[in-house]
Formats: structure tokens, C-alpha cells, sequence
């Protein structure tokens, strides 16, 4: 089964933005950290970084018949993206809200997440670690896919 990675603006300026705050991993390590665990428990993984909305709204329609789940770290267009929320909810895949740094210890306006509602779960404040622990996750949701098909093949047609 396939997850589809995909990152919103200025995180392809990971290791270099607000140390601080996110860290000096690059995106790419991140990516390379990802794919690994992809490889080694037999899931497909793909990875998409924009810093315009509608490409990012365009790469989630895309996954509908390509994807099984979709990860996203929208940045800020989370906290205002009414149309990437639509999007989520048009394709009806799993999807795992993600941000590096906890942005409920953050300025009040990171407070409110719009896509939120429309996740399976939302993660945030453990760094690149956070990308992990969404991994970890889609593995499960793609193994409870993967039984529940396979109770529907197996019950006798009526
Ligand atoms: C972020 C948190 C957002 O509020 C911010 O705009 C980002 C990064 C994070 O990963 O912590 O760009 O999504």
C-alpha cells in the first residue's frame, strides 16, 4: 500500500529556518528516514513539497486511486486552508496531520487547526520524530485496511 508524503510551504527550508524551533535536519534526511521505514515494512511511499496551495490541493485529488493515505504537514496553510481541508475530505483517505514543533505551546493563531477535523489523528511537538510516529501509524491504519479486506473476501456472497 502506498502513503503519499506531502509538505506545505517553507519546509523545503528545513536546516535552515528557525533552528530554534525546527531543528537543522533538512527535509531530505527527513525523507530519507521515511523511506526507510517504508522499505523495510513493505510500504510504498511517495513525497510532494509545495509552497502554493492549489498545487498542494491538486496533489491531493492525484492520490485518489494512486494512494492509500496521504501524511501531510500542510504548515501554515493549516491553520488557515479551509480549501485543503475540502480537499482531504473530498478523497476520503486516511490522513495523518503532522508538524515538527508543538503548536499548541505556540502563538495562540497555531492554535486552531482547519484540517484537523478531516484527519485520522494529528501529531505534533516531537521534531523530525513526528514523521516517524506518522509512519508508525499508517502502518497500522494500512494493516486494519488490509484484514478488514480480506473478512469481506472471505464472507460467503448472498
Ligand atoms: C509547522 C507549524 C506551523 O504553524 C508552521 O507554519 C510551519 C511548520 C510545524 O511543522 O511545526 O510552517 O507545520
Amino acid at each position: 500500500m502506498k502513503v503519499m508524503v506531502i509538505q506545505g510551504p517553507n519546509l523545503n527550508m528545513l536546516g535552515i529556518r528557525e533552528q530554534q524551533i525546527y531543528g537543522p535536519m533538512k527535509l531530505e534526511d527527513i525523507h530519507k528516514q521515511m523511506k526507510a521505514f517504508a522499505d523495510a515494512n513493505g510500504m510504498e511511499i511517495e513525497f510532494f513539497q509545495s509552497n502554493f496551495e492549489g498545487e498542494i490541493i491538486d496533489k491531493i485529488q492525484e492520490c485518489l486511486g494512486d494512494a492509500d493515505g496521504i501524511i501531510i504537514n500542510a504548515g501554515a496553510y493549516t491553520h488557515t486552508s479551509i480549501a485543503i481541508r475540502d480537499a482531504i475530505a473530498a478523497v476520503q483517505l486516511p490522513t495523518i496531520e503532522v508538524h515538527l514543533s508543538n503548536v499548541y505551546r505556540r502563538e495562540e493563531f497555531r492554535q486552531k487547526s482547519m484540517l484537523a477535523p478531516v484527519c485520522a489523528g494529528v501529531i505534533t511537538g516531537f521534531g523530525p520524530f513526528s514523521y516517524h510516529l506518522a509512519m508508525v501509524a499508517m502502518h497500522q491504519i494500512f494493516q486494519e485496511i488490509t484484514a478488514i479486506k480480506a473478512q469481506q473476501q472471505q464472507k460467503p456472497q448472498s
